[in-house]
C-alpha cells in the first residue's frame, strides 16, 4: 500500500502577477482534457468571432458551457474582454476553476507532490496509485455547494486534474452514483503539473466570475456589449433517425429547445452570439438545428474527430455554427 502524503504545507495566497493590459496577456490553455473540447476546431471558430470584438466593442465574455474552455483561453489572450462569466453544470470542473482562482499555489504544490510520486513508480505500482486516488476522489462531499469556496477543495481539484491526465483518454465519466469510474489510462510520461498553464489560467480568472449553474443564468448578465459562445453538449447522431431516442438524454431536444428560446431572448437584448453543435446531417438528413435556428445565420465548419460509434477511424465532419451578427 503507498501513502498518498496529504499536503500539510500552511495554505498560501499567491498574488503572481500585477493587473496588466491585454497585450501583456500570457497565453493560458485548458487545464483538462474534455470531452467535446473546441481546441481543434479553434482556427475555424476564430474566423467566426464578431467584428466587434476585433474592434474592442465587447466588454464582457459568457460562456455558460464553460467545459475546458478553450474559446475563452484564446479570446482572454487576443482581445481586450474586460469582464467574463464562465458556467458549467459540472460540480467538480468548477470546484477545480475556484481552487486556480483562489490558490493556485497550494493546488501547484499538491499536484507537484503527486506527480513526482506518480512517475517515480513501475507501472505496476501506479496502478496502485492511481486507484487510491480515484477511490479517494469518490468520498468526497457530492452534495457540496460548488458556489460556496473552500479551503479543503485544494486536495480535491489536485486529484481532478491527476485522473484527467492519467485516466483512459482523458475521459471524465461518473456512474449513477456519481462515482468517477474511468479505469488507468496508458500514457508513459503524463504531465501532471503544467504549473506555466496553472499561473497564466489563474492569471487569466482574475477576470473572470465562475459559476456552477445552467446556462439560463446569460440572461443576467447580457447587454449590446456582451459576446457569448455556446457550446452545448452534442446532439447525439443517430444514424436510424429515431430521434425520440433522445429524450433520456440529459440533453435532450427540449433542452436544445431551451436553449434556443435563450439565444432568442439575449439577441433581443442586444447581445452578440455564437453557438456550435455538432451537425446530424453528417449522417442523416436531419434539419432540425436548421430548423430550431431559421431566423439566424447558421454556417457550417469542418472538424476532424471520430466519425463512427466504435471511435477507430477519424475523419473531417462538419460542424453547425449559428451566430446572430
Ligand atoms: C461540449 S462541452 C463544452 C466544451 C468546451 N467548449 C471546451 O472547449 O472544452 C459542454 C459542457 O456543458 C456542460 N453542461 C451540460 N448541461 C449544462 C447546462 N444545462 N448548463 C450549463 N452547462 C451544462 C457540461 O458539463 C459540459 O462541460
Amino acid at each position: 500500500m503507498i501513502n498518498y502524503q496529504v499536503n500539510s504545507q500552511p495554505i498560501k495566497q499567491l498574488s503572481l502577477f500585477p493587473s496588466c493590459t491585454h497585450q501583456d496577456r500570457i497565453k493560458a490553455s485548458p487545464i483538462l482534457k474534455w470531452a467535446g473540447g473546441k481546441t481543434q476546431l479553434l482556427p475555424a471558430i476564430k474566423q467566426q468571432y464578431p467584428q466587434q470584438l476585433k474592434q474592442s466593442k465587447i466588454i464582457t465574455y459568457i460562456e455558460p458551457f464553460f467545459g475546458g474552455g478553450a474559446v475563452f483561453f484564446d479570446i482572454y489572450s487576443n482581445f481586450k474582454i474586460e469582464k467574463a462569466y464562465l458556467f458549467d453544470k459540472n460540480p467538480e470542473l468548477i470546484i477545480l476553476y475556484k481552487v486556480i482562482q483562489n490558490d493556485v499555489g497550494n493546488l501547484i504544490e499538491e499536484l507537484s507532490i503527486l506527480e513526482g510520486e506518480y512517475l517515480g513508480l513501475d507501472t505496476e505500482k501506479r496502478k496502485e496509485l492511481y486507484y487510491q486516488v480515484r477511490e479517494n476522489y469518490n468520498t468526497f462531499d457530492k452534495q457540496t455547494d460548488a458556489n460556496n469556496y473552500r479551503q479543503e477543495w485544494v486536495k480535491r481539484a489536485a486529484c481532478t486534474i491527476f485522473l484527467n491526465k492519467t485516466c483512459f483518454n482523458g475521459l471524465y465519466r461518473v456512474n449513477s452514483k456519481g462515482c468517477f469510474n474511468v479505469p488507468m489510462g496508458r500514457y508513459k510520461n503524463p504531465k501532471i503539473l503544467n504549473k506555466d498553464n496553472l499561473l497564466a489560467v489563474h492569471q487569466a480568472f482574475k477576470i473572470a466570475e465562475i459559476k456552477h449553474t445552467d446556462f439560463a443564468e446569460v440572461v443576467n448578465y447580457a447587454n449590446e456589449s456582451t459576446f457569448i459562445y455556446y457550446d452545448p453538449p452534442y446532439r447525439p447522431i443517430s444514424e436510424t433517425a429515431n430521434f425520440n431516442a433522445y429524450s433520456s438524454l440529459e440533453f435532450n431536444d427540449n433542452e436544445q429547445k431551451r436553449l434556443r428560446d435563450i439565444f432568442v431572448k439575449m439577441s433581443n437584448q442586444g447581445a452578440l452570439q455564437l453557438l456550435s453543435n455538432s451537425d446530424p446531417t453528417n449522417y442523416v438528413d436531419d434539419p432540425f438545428f436548421d430548423e430550431l435556428y431559421k431566423d439566424f445565420n447558421i454556417n457550417r465548419i469542418l472538424a476532424s474527430r471520430m466519425i463512427n460509434s466504435k471511435g477507430n477511424k477519424r475523419g473531417k465532419i462538419r460542424e453547425i455554427v449559428i451566430t446572430n451578427y
